[in-house]
Order: structure tokens, then sequence, then C-alpha cells
């Protein structure tokens, strides 16, 4: 059984991504709530990741993967966008996952072979108005972790999933009636929102022992959005 650390598994894809792997992995899940995973086998500790540092009393010496699923939506044009914002989105998105990281990493490296799992967006390979302070954020991520897979490989793998909007809370706001589901499903080449099982087959993947010779890899779990031009 390997040892996973989910940062973030209370709902969303992290909730989604739980219980694909909670029958067959030791789970610890970080997080402000957890009323929402009373009825799972896993783990919860406690944390803020916009504030604290994490308490790895519960953790065990091995852990065999990391997933951090924090993040953020903040839509508006650039010159409405204040600078707390931009440093609000880089803390939650980016410098909070690179001192978990730095937490754990003895524990990471103390694995035969362990893999981290980030989130970036679909915001950061194809240019969107009113992005600009999240695509900042998830684009510092990508490069982050390429650097960090190619520092080390063997060691530890880092791969990114990079979705498109998809329905959870987060993107609550742009989903929340059946009109700005149908209008967002059309402007995806495979003509549907994305659900969050969507997201977390992936990640499920990249923790897994299937994916040992994948790395430093960007995945667009996108519906086709970033790379595909239908109708044009
Ligand atoms: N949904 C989308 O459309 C979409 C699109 C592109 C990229 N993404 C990225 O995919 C990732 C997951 O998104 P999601 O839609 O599942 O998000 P979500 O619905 O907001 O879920 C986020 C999870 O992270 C936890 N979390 C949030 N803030 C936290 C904090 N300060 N400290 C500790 N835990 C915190 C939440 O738990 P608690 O509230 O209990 O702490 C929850 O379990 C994010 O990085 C997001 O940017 C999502």
């Amino acid at each position: 059984m390997k040892n996973i650390l989910l940062i973030g598994g209370s709902y969303g894809i992290g909730f989604e991504i739980a219980k694909l792997i909670e029958k067959d992995n030791n789970v610890f899940i970080a997080s402000r709530t957890s009323e929402n995973i009373e009825n799972l086998n896993v783990t919860h500790i406690p944390y803020d990741a916009a504030t604290d540092v994490l308490d790895v009393s519960k953790l065990p010496e091995i852990i065999d993967g990391l997933i951090y699923c924090p993040g953020s939506i903040n839509l508006r044009p650039f010159k409405g966008l204040k600078i707390e914002t931009f440093e609000d989105d880089l803390q939650i998105n980016f410098i909070s996952l690179v001192k978990v990281i730095q937490t754990v990493l003895p524990k990471l490296i103390a694995s035969q072979q362990s893999s981290i799992v980030l989130f970036s967006s679909v915001a950061v390979s194809m240019g969107m108005p009113f992005h600009t302070s999240v695509a900042a954020a998830k684009g510092a991520i990508e490069g982050f972790a390429k650097a960090l897979a190619a520092e080390y490989a063997p060691k530890i793998r880092v791969n990114v999933i990079a979705p498109s909007l998809t329905n959870t809370p987060l993107a609550d706001k742009f989903l929340n009636n059946e009109t700005k589901q149908q209008k967002s499903a059309e402007r995806h080449p495979l003509k549907r929102i994305g659900q969050p099982d969507d997201i977390a087959q992936m990640a499920h993947f990249l923790i897994s022992n299937q994916s040992s010779w994948v790395s430093g890899q960007v995945f667009h779990v996108d519906g086709g959005m970033s790379t595909l031009l239908v109708n044009g």
C-alpha cells in the first residue's frame, strides 16, 4: 500500500481522487473542512494552506504520493485586478505548495520512487481574456514542476494536470445553471463540461506505478480545449 498525502481532498477534484484511491492506499487528507470525508477510510489533518505549516505528526516516515489541490479562479479585466489578488493567487496556488513539498521532502525521498501531482489550468497554454492572475500563478507551477522533476529524477516524479472548466465548487459560479453549462460544453471540442472524475482518473494514474516512466509532463485534460480547433 502506498502512503498518499492529498492537500485538499474534502470536495471537488481532490474528493473524487480520495474516493478512487482510499481502498488501495493509506490516504492522508489535509484540508480546512472534513464533513464530506467522514465516511472515507482516510486520516484527516486540519490544515489551511494559506496560513499554516503542515502538521506532520500524523504522517508516516515515507510518503509515496503528494497531490496538491487548493487553487483559485479570479477572473477580471487586468486593469481592475488588484496587486493583492495576484499575491493571493500566487500564494494559494504556488507558494503554499512549495512550502508543503519542502516540509515533506525527506518523506518523499524516503520512498523508493514518489510521485507529485500538481494542478495548472488550460489558461496557461491558451491565452484567455481576464485570466492574467490565475494564468500567472499556474504558469509558475508548470515551470517549477519541470525543474523539480529534473532535479529529483529518478527518485521523485513530478507531473501537472491542466484542466479546463470542471464541475466543482470552485467553478460553481461559472456553471451554476443549465445555460452556463451548455455554453461551456459548446466551447469545448468534446462538447461537454469536465467532471471531477475526468480529472481524478488522470491523477490516479499519475500516482500509480502504471506511470513510473512518466515525469516532467503537463497533461491537458480539457475536452480538447487547448489543442483542437473544430468547426474552424
Ligand atoms: N474546477 C475547475 O474548473 C478547474 C479548472 C482548472 C484548474 N483547476 C485546478 O484544479 C485544482 C482543484 O480544483 P477544484 O475545482 O477541485 O477546487 P475546489 O472545488 O475549490 O476544491 C479545492 C480543495 O482544496 C481544499 N482547499 C482549498 N483551499 C484550501 C486551503 N487554504 N487550505 C487547505 N485546503 C484548501 C478544499 O478543502 P477545504 O475548503 O476543506 O480546505 C478542497 O478540498 C485547483 O488547483 C484548481 O485551480 C480547476
